[in-house]
């Protein structure tokens, strides 16, 4: 495949490091440097490879990661998957520049405020859409924390592919329900509805009262990852997530 080119204040101005103008003056100052030279024309076109922040620095600091970034998050209790809603948002923890990145970073899915753990986020559109395409199946599991204890009907219940949410009118795909104690279970599903993994134990009687995501497709949560941490993903990783 053709490596991309861009200009250097596009390409830098996409990443959120300023207007073009000022791209062009941070260049002609000397604040660019490409495989160990200034790069001081702003219109000089870059090839930009994946590993673009060990060829050029910003100021002395590498650049940050171009278009195709894949970040793995543990996401803490009380964050919010949007863009634009009142209180703690998961893009908080990133930093304050990737909020002007073009194209966005944005969540592939969403999980509740009030649930934790993998969440990815990316920059790539294809990605995101091979995530969460049901053609894909890539399979999401979750644990959660119950009310009241399992009846030990619920594992019939949820691989049944016959079982109906409030207010929806097609059947629920197979779901693997794995019992870890008399209140807490992990749910292995297909789908991403709507509060899905809730609304299934509310279904069956029950409450969920903590729910964290363990895994996507192939990829757990790494375990160096602390609640609000994140980073990027390595290529192992993507891979795992359709494995
Ligand atoms: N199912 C839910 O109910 N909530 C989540 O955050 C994810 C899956």
């Amino acid at each position: 495949m053709k490596t991309p080119t861009a200009r250097l204040d596009k390409l830098l101005s996409s990443l959120g490091y300023g207007s073009r103008q000022e791209i062009a003056r941070l260049a002609k100052a000397g604040g660019v440097e490409l495989d160990g030279a200034d790069i001081t024309d702003a219109a000089a076109r870059i090839a930009v490879t994946p590993d673009l922040p060990a060829r050029m620095t910003i100021d002395g600091r590498p650049v940050d990661p171009p278009q195709g970034m894949l970040l793995i998050l543990n996401k803490p209790l009380g964050m919010t998957c949007s863009h634009k809603e009142d209180g703690a948002l998961v893009y908080d923890v990133l930093p304050d520049r990737w909020r002007r990145r073009d194209p966005a970073i944005s969540t592939i899915g969403r999980l509740d405020k009030q649930t934790t753990g993998l969440l990815l986020l990316t920059d790539d559109g294809d990605l995101l859409h091979r995530v969460i395409s049901p053609k894909r199946h890539v399979t999401k599991t979750y644990r959660a924390s119950l009310a009241r204890p399992l009846a030990g009907t619920e594992a019939a219940l949820f691989a049944s592919g016959q079982m109906m949410l409030e207010g929806e009118d097609k059947p629920l795909a197979p779901a693997v329900l794995e019992v870890v104690s008399p209140t807490e279970a992990r749910l292995t599903v297909g789908e991403g509805r709507y509060h899905q993994v809730r609304r299934m134990f509310a279904a069956a009687g029950n409450h969920v009262e903590a729910l964290h995501r363990e895994s996507i497709g192939g990829l757990a949560l790494p375990p160096d990852l602390a609640p609000g941490q994140w980073r990027l993903a390595t290529t192992q990783e993507r891979e795992a997530i359709f494995a």
